[in-house]
């Protein structure tokens, strides 16, 4: 870029002066008429400040044009007569967004977020368009330096302008991707995948709910010139039907894994008047059961100091066993002066068949059907360590299939998930730390606002507010990403520091995300249920201007196609063949195997 001033204006380009100023707004008499209809919802204006070096800029919220009738001037060939004329009262309400400066200090050019001064009454102010918004454009991603820029597509104000954000300050404190369904979201988060895989050591994992980034990880190459395309890893919670030889890629997360709380949150019964006895046994049995592992493993270190929420394996069938014990307990003489039940006698009946129907339900396989090797010791680290750490340089981008976990147990499952990286992350050494992104797919399923939640899905949702709480300090990020954002735990939304919302037609929606933003964008968002597919409104500090964006399209599409119903029932039948297989598979619950 050359270093004249980015933004360069002649009389000609004035389009008024500043009539009324309060704290984030300003409105403006137009008075050159004939630039106004170039002036739209979203227009650049740039505002003359305190210096001729300086300049407020601003985008426009509303446009108006006013009609007044005033005294015409007298006709010289008939002055008696009174004539009236209608003139036209242009007006502008801008909302301030930044200042710039053709020179600050030893610097050129310089953009920045917020107005560093008040406008004064009665300074020009200039539409910025042509050359003066492309260079201006131009300006804003011109300080982040290669390793920081994250490219997602053009500025819809100015189609040659790429919009870059900054890929650090996008991740840092959360980020959140919005919009109805069908307006782009998938997409935009396979094409931030893909950005992120240009890194040389991304570190994402994907909770992907549909199996649609599948396509990510294995390259579905139609065109056999083109070089297959892998930039994902591909795991999956383990189904019913991996359970009894499971793939390689499956993952398991053992009882033993749940803390205190997330396992007395799917099994105990509050309400049961016998609950609280049931609770101290299970925890009494569970410690004691773990601490015989470390004995056996001679872990002394360990033992010193573990609690009962410490990963550390231990054999189901045991712990039913000593419950048993309890529940059945006949102590007799001459132990007792007089035979009679045991103090537990009976009070645990319920909880054990409740523990042991969860753990035959083959849905729960993930969870109380672990391979036999995860009973042993070290199994944790090596199977954390293919996530966290992406061994013999396989892609650092991860995506989790989570599409057959049934919908009633989502919480539990991504929550576990979550807090046992998240607690790994925490306990790590922090120089040896690589930051990582949970991307959570349709968050609404499984963050859902705390008053929805049940037991189980709140101790799910602690996890993630958590990470959306303190997550920043430990290197542990949220990419929030739903259709619904009013069903969405707010506490979560509101941690994330950067937003990109497509279009959104709900109005409930619309209004969550009024409020997640600064009354000053108030203008900008009106137009959410306007955008086009592939569009989004940018905001937050990865980029210096709130700003629509038009977004790039993926390398690799997600499988989310959109299906063409009308084409479609013009060109297929439908096949009874495949109705009669699916209702196998749903008796299965496991999808046939097809790699
Ligand atoms: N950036 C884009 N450019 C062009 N078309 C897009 C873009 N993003 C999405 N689309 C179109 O919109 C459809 C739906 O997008 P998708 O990401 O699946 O929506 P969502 O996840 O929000 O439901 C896609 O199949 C594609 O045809
Ligand atoms: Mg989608």
């Amino acid at each position: 870029m050359t270093d004249g001033p980015a933004l360069v204006f002649d009389d000609t380009m004035k389009l008024g002066v500043v009539t009324s100023v309060d704290t984030s707004r300003v409105l403006i008499a137009v008075e050159n008429s004939e630039l106004l209809p170039r002036a739209a919802v979203g227009s650049l204006i740039a505002i003359q400040g305190a210096t001729t070096q300086e300049f407020l800029i601003g985008t426009s919220e509303r446009v108006t044009r006013q009609l007044r009738e005033q005294a015409a001037q007298p006709d010289p060939l008939d002055p008696t007569t009174l004539a009236s004329e209608i003139v036209p009262d242009d007006a502008l309400r801008v909302v301030l967004v930044g200042t710039y400066r053709t020179v600050d200090g030893s610097s050129r050019n310089q953009f920045k977020r917020g107005a560093d001064s008040f406008p004064q009454i009665d300074r020009p102010c200039f539409l910025i368009e042509g050359a003066n918004l492309q260079r201006f454009m131009g300006l804003l991603g011109k300080d982040l330096g290669d390793d920081e820029r994250l490219e997602l597509g053009n500025f819809v104000i100015d189609q040659t302008a790429t919009a870059i954000a900054s890929g650090d300050k996008f991740f840092q404190r959360h980020a959140s991707i919005l919009g109805s369904t069908g307006s782009g979201k998938s997409w935009c988060v396979s094409l931030i995948l893909e950005r992120a895989s240009a890194r040389k050591h991304a570190n994402v994992i994907v909770l992907d709910m549909h199996g649609e980034y599948a396509s990510l990880a294995s390259p579905a190459a139609p065109d056999l010139e083109s070089k297959a395309i892998q930039i994902a890893s591909r795991f999956k919670i383990a189904g019913p039907g991996d359970l009894d030889s499971p793939p390689l890629n499956a993952i398991f997360l053992p009882y033993w894994l749940l803390n205190r709380e997330e396992m007395l949150a799917m099994i105990l019964d509050r309400s049961d008047q016998n609950a609280p006895n049931q609770a101290s046994r299970f925890t009494q049995h569970v410690k004691d059961l773990k601490e015989a592992t470390l004995i056996g493993a001679s872990k002394s270190d360990v033992q010193a100091t573990f609690t009962v929420d410490s990963p550390i394996p231990y054999s189901l069938e045991d712990l039913v066993k000593r419950l048993h014990d309890d529940d059945t307990e006949r102590l007799e003489p001459p132990q007792v002066q007089r035979a009679r039940n045991g103090e537990w006698h009976g009070k645990l009946t319920r909880f054990i068949s409740r523990l042991k129907s969860k753990s035959e339900d083959r849905r729960y396989g993930f969870l109380f059907k672990p391979p036999t090797d995860s009973n042993n010791y070290d199994w944790l680290g090596s199977q954390l360590s293919r996530l966290l750490a992406s061994p013999d340089d396989s892609p650092g981008i991860k995506i989790i299939d989570f599409s057959e976990v049934p919908f009633d147990v989502l919480p539990v499952v991504t929550g576990v998930f979550a807090r046992l990286l998240y607690d790994i992350q925490f306990w790590m050494e922090p120089k040896k730390r690589t930051p990582f992104v949970f991307v959570c797919d349709e968050a609404h399923l499984y963050l859902p606002v705390r008053e929805d939640a049940d037991s189980v899905a709140k101790q799910a949702l602690y996890s993630f507010e958590r990470i959306a709480k303190e997550g920043r300090k430990y290197g542990v990020s949220l990419l929030v990403v739903s259709q619904r954002p009013s069903d969405v735990s707010r506490t979560i939304l509101s941690q994330c520091n950067n937003f990109l919302v497509l279009r959104l037609t709900n109005d409930q929606d619309q209004n969550v995300v009024r409020r997640l933003m600064p009354d000053s964008l108030a203008g900008v968002l009106d137009g959410l249920p306007l955008l086009d597919t592939g569009e989004a409104i940018l905001v937050g500090d990865a980029i210096l201007l709130p700003a629509r964006i038009k977004l790039n399209r993926p390398r690799i599409e997600p499988l989310s196609q959109t299906r063409e119903f009308w084409t479609e029932w013009g060109e297929k039948a439908p096949d009874a063949n495949a109705v009669i297989e699916a209702v196998e598979t749903l008796r299965r619950q496991s999808r046939p195997k097809t790699e």
